[in-house]
């Protein structure tokens, strides 16, 4: 990689909590730092975060990482930052303090709305606009929400409001307040953001009754931000890359052109696949995002496009087996249990705990074992909730097949899960394909490094982005027979998890 003297900071503030990585001019990781963040539930399939903590944690771990590496802020060339998509609040611009918690990407309580927008027969044309597919997990409805249910009872001045996804709300914060922006690939996520024309949709802003001038202006994931207030790190750093987590995860995979394809098994698991300057609308219930925009020397911007299945629960599953039921005490633990079984004895998970989302998209369903009988073992308990991950993956790697735009040949894997062998083989042999894991599971973060760094000139191009992301291991299919038998059994247990509340 071409380069010079100094650093990148890569901020990841993620759906469980924040991280600060140092990137030294080869590339190479010289500290990190992270700290989890609380997860607030304040009713069945709600789920908020505390904005002043997301920003808190952020400052800790921007200093822990400098302190680490003990390196002088001034030597940092830039900042890039890439967020948990969706979640969004709205703040005070007078005081800096948000008028409520965030309302994270998982939250439901937007359900009955998104429906109410269904029977009106929206669908079709919110399809059009923005490429997404009605449900709460965007953050319109969630916007909405909040501006009925805390700006109207409290007359709070409008004119003071500020709106925007946590890309906004850090940039804001990181600035001194200077500036409010966001990106074209998190303007996507919001179902406001007309994909075609890369503005803020006047007629989706009438219809989810957003004033347009609370909203952040859009700009090029790649290009000037601003620079940080200069006493929050004792320097003037400029942030010149900002991206949604997947998106970031797709550009450090290298994924930069048609037939590219990422999973990553955060949270949830996220499975996109770059369609270069094509806008794809598949009938196989995907959605069409950005993936990234950069401006180019002649000032037109590039802007490349994707397609993704978005399934919300994959480590919030994992998370729910130690932290909810107490079944494992890590993580880690799942892949000794599976192994310590033949088969699922049966068993079969529906990983539906914030319902279903591609290729289902349904707000309503909820999650479910099923088959269990006497002979059940904590172990296939366990089995069946890797193995859902797995079955979830092929249902949205059939649908980008089944769209017509590529044959989906090689799995690109990053996330949490994916250090489990277990179900990193178990998904090659349902996939039939190979599963191809780096070196540095960190590939969000290295995106949104990468990106930052060539934005603002350290790195020249992306062209060593291949060779800058080492495999590690490639699972080659071995079992296919019995993992795609299991297959359609499993199916049929989703179906009967749908619709489970109203
Ligand atoms: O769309 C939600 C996604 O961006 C969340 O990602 O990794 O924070 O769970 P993660």
């Amino acid at each position: 990689m071409t380069s010079s003297s100094g650093y990148i900071l890569a901020l990841d503030l993620g759906t469980t909590g924040n991280r600060a990585f140092l990137f030294d001019n080869s590339g190479n990781v010289i500290s990190q730092a992270y700290q989890e963040l609380t997860q607030y539930y304040p009713q069945p399939g709600w789920l908020e975060h505390d904005p002043l903590e997301i920003w808190q944690a952020t400052c800790t771990v921007m200093q822990k990482a400098i302190q680490q590496a003990k390196i002088k802020a001034l030597d940092i060339k830039a900042i890039g930052l890439t967020v948990q998509r969706e979640t969004c609040l709205l703040w005070d611009k007078t005081t800096g303090q948000p008028l409520h918690n965030a309302i994270v990407w998982q939250d439901r309580r937007t359900a009955s709305l998104c429906q109410k927008l269904q029977e009106q027969g929206y669908a079709e044309e919110i399809f059009d606009r923005t490429g997404l597919i009605i449900d709460a997990y965007f953050s319109a409805s969630k916007l909405s929400w909040l501006l009925e249910q805390v700006v109207k009872p409290s007359s709070i001045n409008l004119d003071h409001v500020l709106a925007g996804t946590i890309d906004c709300w850090i940039l804001w914060n990181l600035t001194g307040g200077k500036v409010h922006a966001t990106d074209d690939s998190n303007a996507s996520r919001t179902m406001l953001y007309n994909l075609t024309t890369r503005e803020w949709d006047t007629k989706l802003l009438d219809l989810f009754n957003i004033p347009a001038n609370l909203l952040p202006k859009i700009q090029p994931s790649l290009g000037y931000f601003g620079t940080t207030k200069p006493d929050l790190l004792g320097a003037e750093i400029p942030i010149t890359a900002i991206l949604g987590d997947q998106q970031a995860s797709l550009f450090g995979h290298g994924c930069d052109r048609p037939g590219l394809v990422k999973c990553t098994y955060g949270t949830g698991s996220f499975l996109v696949a770059h369609t270069g300057n094509n806008i794809i609308h598949s009938q196989q219930q995907l959605i069409a995002t950005i993936a990234w925009t950069q401006n180019d020397l002649d000032g037109t911007t590039k802007v490349g496009y994707a397609l993704e299945g978005s399934m919300f629960t994959t480590g919030a599953c994992i998370q729910w087996l130690r932290d909810g039921i107490g079944l494992i005490d890590s993580a880690a633990q799942t892949e000794i249990l599976a192994q310590q079984v033949s088969d699922n004895g049966g068993v079969y998970f529906v990983p539906a705990l914030s319902g279903l989302g591609a290729p289902h998209w349904d707000m309503n369903a909820r999650g479910a074992f099923f088959g269990i009988t006497g002979g059940v073992k904590r172990q296939h308990l366990v089995r069946s909730v890797l193995e859902a991950i797995a079955f979830q993956v092929k249902e949205v790697v059939q649908a980008i097949n089944d769209s017509g735009v590529l044959q989906v040949e090689r799995l690109k894997v990053d996330g949490g899960a994916c250090e489990n062998n277990f179900l990193m083989q178990f998904q090659a042999d349902v996939l039939g394909i190979p599963v191809e894991r780096p070196v540095m599971r960190d590939t969000t973060v290295r995106g949104v490094a990468i990106a930052a760094g060539i934005a603002c000139g350290f790195w020249q191009d992306d062209a060593q982005l291949v060779s800058f992301s080492q495999i590690d291991r490639v699972f080659e299919p071995e079992n296919t027979q019995s993992a795609t038998s299991n297959f359609q059994q499993w199916l049929s247990a989703v179906e009967r998890a749908k619709h489970w509340v109203d």
